[in-house]
């Protein structure tokens, strides 16, 4: 059996003044807007809702203690609608204000609380990464047991995802190129997946092609150039959001999560650390399969020879982003054992997904390669 749907249905609109006029966005709104952006763009036009300005609580990435941060500050607000305007982290967190209960949070994600939805969610992203907007998945690192989980549930689909490509301008390059990442990886990863069908691999594609094409231009002509590609990118990293959404991810996320949440890697940078080894390990272990077509469509983007599809990508990605060693982000050898059982035992959500099956000795010899 193959399945494909999209759930929210999604909007493009040109401005967030126009945006906050067709939502009446006002009384009864919990809207969550970085301070930066509410200047910019919504002060004037959100009169009446409740603003969470989430970087009151986090620097990085999205954790259960954000969660009980905004939860204790907001129980006593009446509100019927979410409004996120944000990254990954934002979107990924705002989804659970959407739901009738949520603390403690890691009860929700261990299933001891049942998610009941009861408020309209609308969500609005300002990278080019995530595609959260337009999944059923939020992502947290639960402190207590130092990994990211995913909880993924039809109750935190948004009703309405909404583009707009004014919020991306200024976009720094580094965002561009860790979300950009992210979301090239969501297209290869939803490709290979066993769940991958005909309706998710004309997603990853497009994706992968936006993407690729995009950072061929800007290696040709410099970083400058990504700014008037971002709304191309808003689509791609959508496009591979519907992908993933309904196909999923695979060992590159399971695998960069530990990274992520024991040194506070960036998401997209840690997924980056690890992605062209893990292919490069799908190579030796099945050549024959699904991952000959991808090495195709990507040789034939990079115009290389397939056989050296992997290294020649790394070279174009090394020009966005540079990958470095896993011990220059402070890893031990010791933590690479820690590493490959958090993997083993508690990813198993996306490990089901890989094109290939790992075992625990090729987790550890991934991490070991790349240390
Ligand atoms: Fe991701």
């Amino acid at each position: 059996m193959k399945e494909f749907c999209i759930m929210p249905k999604i909007v493009q609109i040109d401005t967030a003044k126009e945006f906050c006029k067709t939502y009446g966005i006002g009384r009864g709104d919990l809207l969550f807007v970085s301070g930066h952006m509410y200047e910019r763009f919504f002060k004037t036009h959100t009169e009446g809702a409740v603003i969470v300005n989430y970087r009151n609580y986090v620097s990085g990435e999205p954790t259960d203690l954000m969660v009980e941060g905004i939860y204790k500050d907001i129980q006593d607000v009446d509100y019927e609608r979410v409004i996120a305007v944000g990254g990954g982290t934002i979107l990924d967190v705002a989804k659970l204000f959407a739901l009738k209960n949520i603390s403690p949070v890691v009860d929700l994600y261990e299933h001891k609380i049942e998610p009941v939805r009861d408020k309209k969610l609308v969500l609005v992203p300002t990278t080019c990464g995530t595609g959260s907007e337009v999944t059923n998945i939020s992502i947290l690192e639960l402190t207590a047991i130092h990994t990211k989980m995913g909880l993924a549930v039809p109750e935190l689909y948004a009703d309405d995802a909404v583009l707009i490509p004014e919020l991306l301008d200024g976009l720094p390059f580094y965002t561009f190129a860790t979300s950009s990442i992210d979301a090239l990886i969501h297209s290869i990863e939803s490709y290979t997946s066993p769940k991958a069908n005909s309706f998710t691999e004309m997603y990853s594609l497009r994706a992968m092609d936006i993407i690729l094409n995009a950072y061929k231009e800007i290696s040709s002509q410099g970083g400058d150039v990504h700014e008037i590609l971002l709304g191309e990118l808003l689509l791609a990293s959508t496009y591979a959001g519907i992908a993933f959404g309904n196909a999923g991810c695979a060992a590159v996320h399971a695998m960069s999560y530990p990274l992520g949440a024991a040194y506070h890697v960036p998401h997209g940078e840690a997924n980056y650390a690890v992605f062209t080894e893990v292919y490069e390990t799908y190579q030796r272990l099945l050549p024959e399969g699904k991952i000959e077509d991808l090495n195709r469509h990507l040789a034939a983007i990079l115009n290389c020879d397939v056989r050296n599809v992997y290294k020649n990508l790394e070279k174009l990605l090394n020009q966005i982003l540079s990958r470095r060693r896993l011990r220059d982000y402070g890893v031990t050898e010791e933590d690479l054992n820690d590493f490959t059982e958090t993997v083993m035992t508690k990813q198993g959500r996306l490990m089901a997904n890989n094109y290939t099956k790992f075992d625990e000795q090729t987790v550890k010899q991934i991490y070991r390669k790349l240390w």
